[in-house]
């Protein structure tokens, strides 16, 4: 058959999107259960399950609730779980000596993991900010976030979380110096197998709001965090803060929050070639939730583009609250 129309179609693009299976034999990008990294919050308490009001569908859990749900996630196929603690008000100080505390919820909950689903993942969060009376990821001296005592403090953390058995340190305070401080320590201390994932290129995002109230951090920050964190219009700082992490020791670099900064997940993929991860946050988490059930989207088509983006993007995986939702999706 040819055209009826009087001009030659040697390009059909269509042709590979006539049927379901041409369609999955050219797909580029998908999504697997192995990219996903699944962020939880921990408590205090027993057989203790509380909701997060911004987030609908996440949970903080106590101790004994988060391997229950590790062991879950586990059975799902997802490799990793990143462990953020909620800190009882009354352990928050100016100088933050809960965040190294070897029995604090956080290195608990990493032993009790590890203990039950040991070849889980588990990953952490290194940062003042939880244990903070000032809600910053710093020590505040003077009105200051200070930046050579917080990198003490956090090699401090790093090692009590090594101790506790973490597979991967994600420092995500974004002071100068501390990768390549933590990862001596490491060295020194005999935890040379330990990895880190720096939240590199982390953005001063309002995207962030749902978490702080999931780790009670919400009330106690005064003021905000542009003089650690990046501006959102920045693109080659990203660049130069991911070189600077790589060269201090870092395995894995991370782009913070992620669909509004899918341009600097995809040039850190194709400028360094190294293990690219962005971090999907509680108010990209939030507003596909919101909107889902109100009615206005389809909530799970939603999510799985959402996170599609980003391997199409570069990214080798996601941190995502949705990930044992897409494990199940994907296991259907
Ligand atoms: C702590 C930290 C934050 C997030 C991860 N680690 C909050 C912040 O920097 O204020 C945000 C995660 C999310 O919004 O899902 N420094």
């Amino acid at each position: 058959m040819t055209s009826p129309h009087a001009f030659h179609m040697r390009q059909r693009p269509r042709r590979t999107r006539q049927s379901d299976a041409i369609r999955r034999l050219v797909c580029e990008s998908a999504l697997t259960v192995s990219d996903l990294i699944w962020p939880i919050f921990v408590r205090e308490g027993e057989n203790a399950e509380e909701p997060v009001a911004s987030m609908p569908g996440v949970m903080r859990f106590s101790v004994d609730r988060a391997v229950a749900a590790a062991q879950a996630a586990a059975d799902l196929g997802i490799p990793a779980v990143c462990i953020f603690p909620y800190t009882d008000p009354s352990l928050k100080t100016e100088a933050c000596e809960e965040a190294w505390n070897p029995e604090n919820i956080s290195n608990r909950a990493i032993r009790a993991i590890k203990a039950a689903v040991p070849q889980m993942a588990v990953m952490t969060d290194i940062a003042l900010d939880p244990y903070n009376i000032n809600g910053h990821d710093g020590i505040v001296k003077g009105g200051k976030i200070v930046n050579d005592e917080t990198v003490v403090a956090l090699v401090k953390m790093a090692l009590a979380q090594a101790e506790a058995g973490a597979d991967i340190l994600g420092p995500s305070d974004m002071m100068d110096g501390r990768i390549g401080a933590m990862r001596d320590a490491l060295e020194a201390a005999g935890h040379q197998d330990v990895t880190i994932m720096s939240y590199s290129a982390k953005y001063a995002s309002a995207y962030y709001g749902p978490f702080r109230d999931a780790v009670g951090a919400t009330g106690a920050l005064k003021g905000d965090k542009k003089t650690y964190q990046m501006d959102p219009g920045n693109s080659d700082e990203a660049l130069r803060m991911i070189a600077r992490d790589l060269e201090e020791g870092a395995d894995m670099v991370m782009v913070k929050p992620g669909q509004a900064y899918l341009d600097i997940c995809h040039r850190v993929k194709s400028e360094f070639g190294v293990p690219t991860f962005a971090y999907q946050v509680s108010g990209e988490y939030a507003m596909i939730e919101a909107a889902a059930l109100n009615g206005w989207i389809d909530g799970e088509k939603i999510m799985m583009e959402s996170l599609l983006g980003f391997k199409r993007a570069g990214c080798d995986g996601i941190l995502t609250y949705f990930a044992p939702r897409v494990a199940r999706l994907l296991s259907a």
